[in-house]
């Protein structure tokens, strides 16, 4: 019996030693989001994508940050068009105006932003090649207005090489902004995907 006990008690330690061993380091989930006349959705006071993102970073007790450009974006919508079209002919990278503390401290970064011609905004590139992500994850998720994905989980693979490019999700603008329970529906039944040791 005692032999039994002690086994036992060397079992827990082990195990606990081991669940701290394995946990993963800290989660960041940093956006790019636009407010002002969007399409589909009329006059937002708050982007489609920034919703998401709160809603990731409450379900997965990650830290919440923006990604803001020195430059803002137009709030009427066609003008937003024209500057993020010239944007992207230019393969433009937009000055950032904001940057992650202790960044080497995330392992899991999420990345989100709306799609704008079929891409992310440039300033997301710009945000990828202002840190080093080589050996961590990257979660990218998007919101549209039906483009969906588009791709993007691929271009981020090409400019993080040596980081991990987990499933991304992709959320319609109008859903994103008029519907929370069809958000977390969705972002739920993702990160149980994704498979991400929370
Ligand atoms: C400049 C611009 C370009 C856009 N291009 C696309 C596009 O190519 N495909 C698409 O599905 N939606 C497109 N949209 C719609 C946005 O992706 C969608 O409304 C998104 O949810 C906006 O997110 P935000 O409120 O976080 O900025 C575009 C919107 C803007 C402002």
């Amino acid at each position: 019996m005692k032999k039994f006990l002690a086994l036992l008690i060397v079992g827990l330690i082990f195990s606990f030693g081991q669940s701290s061993v394995s946990a993963q380091g800290k989660i960041l989930v940093a956006y790019f989001s636009r407010i002002g006349e969007e399409y589909g959705v009329g006059n937002i006071t708050k982007g489609n994508t920034a919703i998401v993102a709160e809603i990731i970073a409450q379900k997965t007790g990650a830290d919440l940050f923006e990604i803001k450009t020195v430059k803002s974006y137009p709030n009427n919508y066609d003008e937003c068009t024209k500057v993020a079209s010239r944007e992207k002919a230019q393969n433009a990278r937009p000055e950032l105006a904001t940057r992650v503390n202790n960044f080497d401290s995330y392992d899991t970064i999420f990345i989100g932003s709306p799609i704008w011609y079929g891409d992310a905004p440039m300033a997301i590139y710009t945000f990828l090649e202002s840190y080093n992500f080589s050996g961590k994850k990257i979660i990218p998720f998007v919101t549209h207005g039906g483009s969906g994905l588009s791709g993007v989980d691929q271009r981020f693979t090409l400019a993080c090489p040596d980081a991990e490019i987990l499933q991304g999700l992709a959320v319609r603008g109008s859903v994103a902004q008029n519907n929370s329970v069809e958000v977390e529906a969705k972002v739920d039944e993702w990160l149980a995907k994704i498979k991400i040791d929370l």
